[in-house]
C-alpha cells in the first residue's frame, strides 16, 4: 500500500471512529438495560481511543486535516425510534469498522508500518469484544422504552424514585457485617456509577457542541473517564450479584443527573460532577475500603480500592478543565457551585478531597 493511500485510509478510519464515538455517547442514554448501557459506553471509549491513536499517527506522518474537520463531524439524525432498530444500526457500524481495520491491516503488509500495525491490532483485541457484546444484545433484544422507567430523558431497568426521595444508605460498621445490606449498598452504588456514565456522555456531547479550543482535549479526557465509570458500574454490579442481590431490585434516583443538568455552563457542570460529587464519592470509597476489609469482605474492599484510584483522577480532571474553562477563578467557581449543590442536593457530610487540587 502506497504512503498516500495509507494516509487516506487512516484519515477515513479516524473520521469513522470519531463519528461512531459521538453517536454511541448520544445513543447509550436512550437505552435502559444496565449492562447494555455499559457495553455501549465501553465501545464509545474504545472508538475514541482509536481516533486519538490515529490522530497521533497522522500528526507523526505530518498529514493535516482540512480546516475544522478535527471536531466537526456531523452527528447523524436524532435519537429516536425503537431501541431494537437503533441497536441494529450501531451493531452494523461496529462490524463495519471491524472489517475496515482488518482490511487495512491485511493490505498494510508486515513491517511496512509497525507502529500503525500495533495500533490497529491492539484496538482490534478490544473492538472484537465490543462487536460481539453488542451483537449478543442485538440477539437478546434491548428492552424497549415503554417497558422501562424514565426520568429526565434517561431510562432505567429498575424502579426510579423522585430525586428528593433518594435512598441514602448510611450503614454503620455492624450493618456491613450483613451480606444482604452490603449487597443493597453496593448495588445502589452500581447505579450511581451508571448515572456517571450518562453524565459523562452528556458532557462529551456538550463539549463537542461548544467547538471551543478546549473541546478536543477535554473530550479525550472525558472519554477515558467514560471507560472508568462503565467499569466501576460493572465491578460493583458483579459484587452486588455475588453477594446475592438481583440487580434492579432496589429503587434508585437520578439525583446526580438532575443536579449536574441544573448548571448552565460546562465549567460549572465539571465542578458539580467531577469536583464535588466525585470528590465526595472518592472519600466515601476510601472509607468503604476500610469498612469492608474490617468485616472480612476483601473482594468488595478491593473493588472500592480500584474505584478510589480512578476517582482521584476524575477529581483532578474536573479541577484542571474547570480552571482552564471557567470565567471565575477556581476557588470562586467551587464556592458558587457548592452553594447551589447544597440547596438542590446536599451531599453527605464527607470532606471533599481538596488535596487533589495540588495536582492540577
Ligand atoms: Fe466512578
Ligand atoms: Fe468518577
Amino acid at each position: 500500500m502506497r504512503f498516500l493511500e495509507r494516509c487516506d485510509r487512516l484519515i477515513r478510519l479516524r473520521d469513522r471512529a470519531w463519528s461512531l464515538f459521538l453517536v454511541l455517547c448520544r445513543e447509550q442514554s436512550g437505552f435502559g438495560d444496565f449492562h447494555l448501557k455499559t457495553t455501549l459506553a465501553i465501545a464509545a471509549a474504545d472508538a475514541l481511543g482509536l481516533c486519538d491513536a490515529l490522530d497521533r499517527k497522522r500528526k507523526a506522518l505530518r498529514v493535516g486535516l482540512p480546516e475544522g474537520r478535527a471536531s466537526a463531524t456531523t452527528l447523524p439524525g436524532k435519537r429516536g425510534g425503537q431501541n431494537s432498530k437503533r441497536l441494529s444500526k450501531l451493531s452494523l457500524e461496529t462490524q463495519a469498522i471491524q472489517r475496515e481495520v482488518q482490511d487495512l491491516l491485511s493490505r498494510l503488509g508486515p513491517y511496512v508500518d509497525l507502529n500503525l500495525e500495533d495500533t490497529l491490532q491492539s484496538f482490534l483485541v478490544r473492538w472484537n469484544h465490543d462487536v460481539q457484546a453488542i451483537a449478543e444484545w442485538e440477539l437478546l433484544g434491548p428492552t424497549e422504552a415503554p417497558a422501562l422507567e424514565a426520568d429526565g430523558g434517561l431510562y432505567r431497568d429498575c424502579q426510579l424514585l423522585e430525586p428528593k426521595n433518594k435512598l441514602t444508605f448510611r450503614l454503620n460498621e455492624d450493618d456491613f457485617r450483613d451480606a444482604s445490606l452490603r449487597a443493597g449498598y453496593i448495588g445502589a452504588n452500581a447505579y450511581l456509577e451508571l448515572a456517571s456514565v450518562d453524565i459523562v456522555s452528556d458532557l462529551i456531547l456538550q463539549a463537542w457542541e461548544a467547538q471551543s479550543a478546549h473541546s478536543r482535549g477535554l473530550i479525550s479526557d472525558l472519554g477515558r473517564q467514560l471507560l472508568d465509570e462503565a467499569r466501576h458500574a460493572e465491578l460493583l454490579a458483579d459484587r452486588a450479584q455475588a453477594l446475592g442481590m438481583n440487580l434492579g431490585h432496589v429503587g434508585v434516583s437520578l439525583h446526580t443527573w438532575h443536579l449536574v443538568r441544573s448548571f448552565p455552563s460546562l465549567a460549572e457542570k465539571l465542578v458539580a460532577q467531577q469536583v464535588i460529587q466525585e470528590g465526595v464519592g472518592l472519600d466515601a470509597s476510601a472509607l468503604n475500603i476500610l469498612r469492608l476489609a474490617r468485616v472480612g469482605d476483601r473482594e468488595s474492599s478491593e473493588v472500592y480500592a480500584q474505584i478510589t484510584a480512578d476517582e482521584a483522577n476524575h477529581v483532578s480532571l474536573g479541577i484542571r478543565w474547570a480552571t482552564r474553562m471557567g470565567r471565575l477563578p477556581l476557588d470562586s467557581l467551587v464556592e458558587s457551585v457548592g452553594r447551589k449543590v447544597q440547596e438542590i442536593d446536599p451531599p453527605p457530610d464527607i470532606p471533599v478531597a481538596v488535596e487533589s487540587a495540588a495536582s492540577r
